[in-house]
């Protein structure tokens, strides 16, 4: 996630990895600085992105929170009040991004200052907006209550692989009846960025895109009913089930 946040901002930047060949190859592909530890990040960078995993909270905080200028995080199932427990009187942000933020096309969400702002000294109103702003970059960003970010987080930042995965039923399918595996998936994957493009020139109206479609009585009708009937409102409802259960 880190390497695709970084390809979207496409601006050099400040890195570090355990692995360090892993952080110099993304230094050198965004003509940034690939630096020794994370302390040395945090001691020089004006905005510390944490990208590591949920559960590396205490470990990285002990080592980089006395140095860090402002934080913001990107990490699953870690709350706001997590987030400042870990890093006490600096100012942090709460993000989830999804993967086509490499494309500056992403999905990313940003928890809400709580109005009884625990840490509102922390918080500065300029910095508070450049931060956001720097996300913006990245494609849409919607801010929503702490409390409904993973909730997002199983909606958009899972759904790259739900896409591709229904992309490639759909080849599958075309296959079955004699389409070029090549040439179908040029059709699907057009199709798909074509809808996302006119859902949005609707107002995200998903009723109105499927009525544009669906004449009545006739073949699209009856391919969705085919699909209800398959059962595709449950499994998406199942999944995010899936996702928030796994995180508890
Ligand atoms: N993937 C997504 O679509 C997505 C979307 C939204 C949010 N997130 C969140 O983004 C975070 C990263 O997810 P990911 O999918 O990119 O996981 P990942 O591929 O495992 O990336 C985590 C990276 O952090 C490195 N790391 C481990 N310990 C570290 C330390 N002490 N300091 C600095 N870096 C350290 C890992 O190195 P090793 O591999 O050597 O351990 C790895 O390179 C997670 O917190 C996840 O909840 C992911």
């Amino acid at each position: 996630m880190a390497r695709a946040l970084a390809r979207g901002w496409g601006r050099p930047l400040l890195c570090a990895d355990p692995i360090a060949e892993r952080a110099r190859s993304l230094a050198e592909e965004v003509a940034g600085e690939a630096l020794a530890s994370n302390a040395e990040v945090a001691e020089r960078a004006e905005l510390l992105v944490l990208c590591h995993k949920p559960a590396q909270l205490q470990a990285v905080a002990r080592e980089v929170a006395p140095h860090a200028r402002a934080v913001a995080s990107i990490l699953a199932a870690t709350p706001l009040a997590a987030l400042r427990d870990a890093y006490p009187g600096k100012p942090v942000y709460r993000f989830i991004p999804s993967l086509p933020v490499e494309v500056r096309q992403g999905a990313i969400v940003q928890a809400a200052a709580a109005d009884t702002d625990a840490a509102g000294d922390a918080q500065d109103a300029a910095l508070d907006a450049a931060v956001a702003e720097l996300f913006a970059e990245l494609g849409t960003l919607v801010v929503l209550d702490d409390a409904l970010l993973d909730v997002a987080m199983g909606l958009m930042s899972c759904a790259p692989a739900y896409v591709a995965l229904v992309a490639e039923a759909q080849v599958d399918a075309g296959v079955r009846r004699g389409i070029p595996a090549a040439q179908g998936a040029e059709l699907v994957v057009q199709t798909l960025a074509g809808t996302a493009e006119l859902l949005r020139r609707r107002g995200n109206d998903t009723v109105a895109v499927r009525r544009e479609v669906a004449s009545p009585g006739g073949l699209t009708a009856r391919g969705l009913d085919a699909l209800e009937r398959g059962g595709v409102r449950s499994a998406f409802s199942d999944a995010l089930d899936a996702v928030l259960g796994a995180e508890r």
